[in-house]
């Protein structure tokens, strides 16, 4: 009796782990709606061509329809391997391996140099710690694009407030 009592406590303190221990990192688990998603890739004007890096790329649903509806290549990088195989599976599934895909790996210590657009759904304390890492990376006319958190010290270029998206390019949000 008393070890089913404690294996049901241990599960739903592991439960509570798994959910918050990204926050560590930059930011927990929480997807953007989908509809959110193809506003912010319109307002961001993704177009083939492109190659959109989403960071902290979830359940891999930002990279998919950026590949799939907008004809866009993506990576997505993502630190929790569970949310990477989801990622991994919905990429495969959707059959847009060939455009998309998704990378185990802490977003900061990747390079982000080849992105022309750069989509975030993070904290507001994450955006302020990635964005001398933009600035230094990114190229003069990349696109930022970010759900519901800011970066203080740049200037929207456009703004959707109806899914609250902002939009920033390089070169002129910042300077
Ligand atoms: C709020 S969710 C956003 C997911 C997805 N981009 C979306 O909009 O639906 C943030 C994701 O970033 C991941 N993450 C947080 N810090 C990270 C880091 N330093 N490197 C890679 N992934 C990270 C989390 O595991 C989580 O899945």
């Amino acid at each position: 009796m008393w070890i089913w009592i404690a294996v049901f406590f241990a599960s739903i303190v592991l439960f509570f782990v798994w959910i918050l221990w990204t926050e560590l990192f930059g930011a927990g688990w929480s997807p953007t709606p989908v509809e959110t998603v193809k506003a912010m890739l319109r307002l961001g004007d993704v177009k083939p061509g492109d190659m959109l890096y989403d960071l902290g790329a979830g359940d891999g649903r930002i990279v998919t329809i950026a590949a799939r509806d907008f004809g866009a290549r993506a990576i997505g990088y993502e630190i929790d391997p569970i949310r990477f195989i989801i990622s991994w599976l919905r990429i495969v599934f959707s059959g847009v391996s060939g455009k998309a895909t998704v990378r185990f790996k802490n977003f900061y210590n990747a390079d982000l140099s080849p992105a022309t657009v750069v989509t975030l759904f993070l904290r507001q304390h994450t955006n302020e710690n990635l964005r001398e890492k933009l600035e230094r990376e990114l190229a003069p006319g990349t696109r930022v694009l970010t759900y519901y958190w800011t970066f203080d010290k740049w200037k929207p270029v456009k703004v959707d407030r109806r899914v609250d998206i902002y939009l920033y390019i390089i070169g002129i949000s910042n300077s």
